[in-house]
């Protein structure tokens, strides 16, 4: 039977090694490269916060101490910043380390995303909870985590956020095919992680957005490493489909690949175009640069 519960918690894998974005990720890990001036990983707390979910667990590995830091209290410089009548940087930083509430879990090699959301396994219990990669930033007036916690809640299914991506990304990511429910709905029955673009069965890509239930925990510990060596949540959640059944939502909003280094980029324009203080200068910028390009 799948549990009738509210997803209560949120799970971001941050052991990744960040190899896309060398030399920039050598000593400072890469969920911590701003976007404008926001961290990636704060971009997604606020997400994980707007959508009520107050307890994240982020799964970190060696070197990403800073990440525990950066949503930590930083006493000092608050009140350095607050004695030279800083107040609304001051108020910022307190509001970092109050997003939401941190348990962190080390996952101890790099054996792939399903094996980092089963080092979540203790913490998270017996509930549905919602896996966020880092990489993946979904700009959207109400939360991506939010709408797919409707869909969960309707269906009481694992449901995964889908879009569509051109023939040559398809070995990119993990794809979906089904039978379409409603507008934005799809009732899965084919999972595969990063098929060659002719085996595909569609063009519906994973994008980094997972509502699961904790069957998913049992199911990985029996996967077996798949693509690239690797355990993948992709597999397991395949087996979860065939048991309890999954809904593919394509999900309202802009999503953007901040691993790479071109999407990198664009989340920083579109991100600084929504900025009051920026946006005006901005626009400026790149028409003269255009005009003198062209
Ligand atoms: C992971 C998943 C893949 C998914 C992608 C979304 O791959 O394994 O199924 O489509 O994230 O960003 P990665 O990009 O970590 O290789």
């Amino acid at each position: 039977m799948i549990s009738k519960q509210l997803v209560k918690k949120a799970v971001i894998p941050a052991a990744g090694l960040g190899t896309r974005f060398l030399p920039a990720t050598k000593a400072v890990p890469k969920e911590l490269l701003p976007i404008v001036d926001v961290p990636t990983i704060q971009i997604i707390a606020e997400e994980i916060a707007r959508a009520g979910i107050e307890t994240v667990i982020l799964i970190t590995g060696r070197g990403k101490s800073a990440i525990e830091d950066h949503f930590d209290v930083h006493l000092d410089l608050e009140n350095k910043l607050l004695r030279e009548g800083k107040t609304e940087l001051a108020q910022r930083l307190q509001e970092t380390s109050n997003i939401v509430q941190i348990v962190s879990v080390r996952q101890q090699s790099p054996r792939g995303l399903g094996d980092a959301v089963l080092c979540a396994r203790d913490i998270i219990g017996d509930e549905p909870f919602v896996v966020l990669l880092g990489d993946d930033l979904v700009d959207s007036s109400v939360p991506c985590t939010k709408q797919m916690i409707d869909v969960y809640n309707k269906h009481q299914k694992s449901v995964v956020a889908l879009m569509e991506v051109p023939p040559d990304e398809i070995s990119k990511f993990g794809i979906c095919g089904g039978k379409t429910i409603s507008e934005r709905e799809i009732e899965l029955d084919i999972m595969v992680e990063k098929p060659a673009e002719q085996d595909a069965p569609s063009n519906l890509a994973i994008v980094g957005r997972y509502i699961l239930t904790p069957r998913i925990f049992e199911l990985l510990e029996q996967t077996q490493p798949g693509k690239a060596g690797e355990i993948q949540l992709t597999d397991a959640m395949s087996r979860l489909m065939k048991e309890q059944g999954f809904i593919g939502y394509k999900f309202q909003g802009n999503r953007y690949d901040a691993g790479d280094r071109f999407g990198y980029l664009q989340a920083n324009i579109a991100y600084a175009l929504k900025r009051p203080d920026i946006a005006p200068k901005l626009i400026d910028y790149m028409r003269r640069i255009v005009s003198e390009r062209s």
